[in-house]
């Protein structure tokens, strides 16, 4: 697939079947491609945490509000980085990389929040992550329940564009 093709194929999912699986290749494409996303000044401050298990994945579900449908997910991929400057900025480049990645692979993904939820430092202290590390996101990987996915609106071309000045 082309990534022009990736990029407009690519929508939220929040309802898996529980029973698809995840290849290990498959999942470390993902992160391959994570890896190689920009940071600034090349730091690369992220660690991936893939989580598979079903008990696991349950338990995140339960903890993290806004992203219940981890609980049926195939994998879910925690997204840390190292609080340095431009954490945030890099571990979302690295988690548009993933989104489009598993796209390309023909998964079906979301992107849940990260550090500014209030069940961050319990996914933390879950995953027996480090003091000095930042919950940029967590994404959800399977397949879809649903044949048509939902397709919120985009603001089109001609309004966000501007030429030269604001
Ligand atoms: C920083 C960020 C945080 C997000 N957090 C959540 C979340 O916690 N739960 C969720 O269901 N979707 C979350 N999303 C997905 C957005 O709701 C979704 O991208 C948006 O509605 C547009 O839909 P689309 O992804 O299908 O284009 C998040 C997306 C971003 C970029």
């Amino acid at each position: 697939m082309q990534t022009q093709a990736a990029i407009k194929l690519r929508r939220s999912v929040r309802a898996f079947e529980p029973q698809a699986q995840i290849s290990k290749e498959d999942i470390k494409t993902l992160i391959d491609s994570a890896r190689l996303a920009p940071t600034a000044r090349n730091i690369q401050p992220w660690e991936f945490i893939v989580i598979t298990n079903k008990d696991m994945l349950e338990t995140i579900g339960g903890i993290a509000d806004n992203g219940r449908f981890i609980a049926d997910a195939s994998a879910c991929i925690a997204v840390f980085c190292k609080d340095t400057k431009y954490y945030l900025e890099d571990g979302c480049a690295a988690t548009e990389n993933l989104l489009l990645a598993a796209t390309d692979l023909g998964l079906d993904s979301c992107w849940v929040a990260g550090d500014k939820k209030p069940y961050c430092l319990r996914i933390k202290e879950l995953l027996g992550v480090p003091d000095d590390f930042k919950l940029v996101s967590m994404v959800a990987l399977g397949k879809s329940k649903s044949k048509e996915e939902a397709k919120p609106e985009k603001r089109p071309l001609r309004e966000v564009i501007h030429w030269e000045k604001f």
